[in-house]
């Protein structure tokens, strides 16, 4: 038993930093967008820390960077880690957190001198966010074998560039199939990016399950014409369309009520002129729900509404789903096990469902996961503001550290 065992805060602290400068906003925050130049910096400083800790590092064909540190006994590893690409207004903690405390127990164990049983494995996952190259969770879903890689290769972004491309450009392909994960459990540590735990005054989440997502993008086509001119009968207008959409969006996830969230988080008009009438307007529909029948009614309201829309304002629309998944269950045992070790370091936990989507949930695939939340300042993310207190990254830390020690048994 290795109760006393702890982190260093400072450490995990320093990391974090430095993973930090790579890819910095000048206000503050960073962006390191999938297989960009900027991820990359932040791929190899994270590979020169695994090596640095003894970790056999490899990589797979999806660019997933994994850190191996054999046990006493060979077999399937305890698993932990996350993401470390961001969105393009990201914060310092958002994937991260997972991936450097997961060094830090390791670092913890070396300096300890010891060995555990299991191996153990800290790993990073490819394009998480999935904001430049659609679905999210990209790198986790090809490991787990939920998306041949050749479709995740062939993947265009929103800047027109393919995945296969980009991580060729920046070297991360790997030599290590995908798709056959031999894991023998799978813990992420990560900011909770919501405003639950900090209004809760509770210190630790133990995740039981991560909502559903529905990601959608829509095109409408219509006519330009002259803003004076033209009488509004006559208008085949796609920017209105679109902020229609918009507006049935709110008006819908109200309705629905519960869990239902719903966001436009990327509204492009054309060609975007004072004067103009826009004939194409493309926009970004993102749904969630934890419930996936209200999920999918949610679903099937919007595209009742956008049909019904194009027929009335004679207009085209053509409709892309970029992410689509179930809401995931964690295995209950494995929650279980994070809610008592919070509780044996003397920390306030609550179980809770993760509103954003994680690389725990691809994991849950195929071997027993469960996550560990901290609380987030003011409950912000995907956001240069997005903030942790130390206290807070060292306490879930800790709790990182005595799940893997315990599964690792
Ligand atoms: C990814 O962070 C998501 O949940 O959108
Ligand atoms: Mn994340
Ligand atoms: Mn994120
Ligand atoms: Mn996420």
């Amino acid at each position: 038993m290795h109760e006393s065992l702890r982190i260093d805060g400072a450490r995990l602290l320093e990391r974090l930093r430095s993973l930090g400068e790579l890819g910095a906003l000048p206000g503050g925050g960073v962006c390191r967008l999938a297989f960009s130049e900027e991820d990359a910096w932040g791929r190899e400083r994270v590979i020169g820390w695994m090596k640095a800790l003894g970790l056999e590092v490899s990589m797979d064909a999806m660019g997933n960077v994994f850190g191996l540190r054999p046990g006493r006994e060979p077999g399937p590893p305890v698993m932990t880690g996350s993401h470390i690409d961001t969105v393009r207004t990201g914060g310092l903690y958002d994937g991260t957190l997972g991936v450097l405390a997961g060094l830090e127990v390791v670092e913890t164990l070396n300096e300890a001198g010891m060995t555990t049983q299991r191996p153990l494995c800290v790993a990073f996952f490819s394009n998480e966010e999935g904001s430049r190259f659609a679905p999210d969770m990209m790198g986790s879903l090809v490991y787990v074998g939920g998306m041949a890689l050749e479709e995740a290769l062939a993947t265009k972004g929103i800047d027109g560039e393919r995945v296969a491309d980009c991580m060729q450009a920046v070297g991360a392909c790997g030599e290590q199939a995908v798709g056959r994960p031999d894991v023998h459990a799978f813990v992420e540590l990560h900011i909770e990016q919501g405003p639950v735990l900090e209004e809760s005054g509770i210190t630790i989440g133990a995740v039981e399950r991560v909502q559903g997502i529905s990601w959608t993008e829509l095109t409408f086509t219509g006519v330009s014409n002259h803003a004076g001119t033209t009488p509004m009968r006559m208008r085949r207008d796609a920017g209105h369309a679109a902020m229609a959409t918009g507006a049935f969006v709110r008006e819908l996830v109200t309705r629905i009520g519960g869990d239902q969230v719903g966001t436009v988080g990327a509204l492009a008009l054309s060609p975007n002129l004072v004067n103009v009438v826009p004939n194409c307007a493309t926009l970004t529909v993102d749904l969630r729900n934890t419930d996936n029948d209200q999920l999918t009614r949610a679903e099937r309201e919007l595209g009742e509404f956008i049909d019904a829309l194009a027929e009335r304002e004679g207009i085209q629309v053509e409709s892309r789903q970029l992410a689509r998944f179930d809401p995931v269950p964690f295995d209950p045992a494995m929650v279980d096990r994070v809610e008592s070790c919070a509780s044996a370091l003397g920390h306030s936990v609550m179980r809770m469902p993760s509103g954003a989507g994680h690389d725990a949930q691809m994991l849950a695939r195929v071997c027993p996961t469960s996550m560990i939340f901290v609380p987030s300042v003011n409950g912000i993310s995907h956001n240069i503001e997005e903030f942790t207190e130390s206290a807070d990254l060292e306490a879930g830390a800790n709790v990182l550290l005595q799940v893997m020690l315990d599964l690792s048994r």
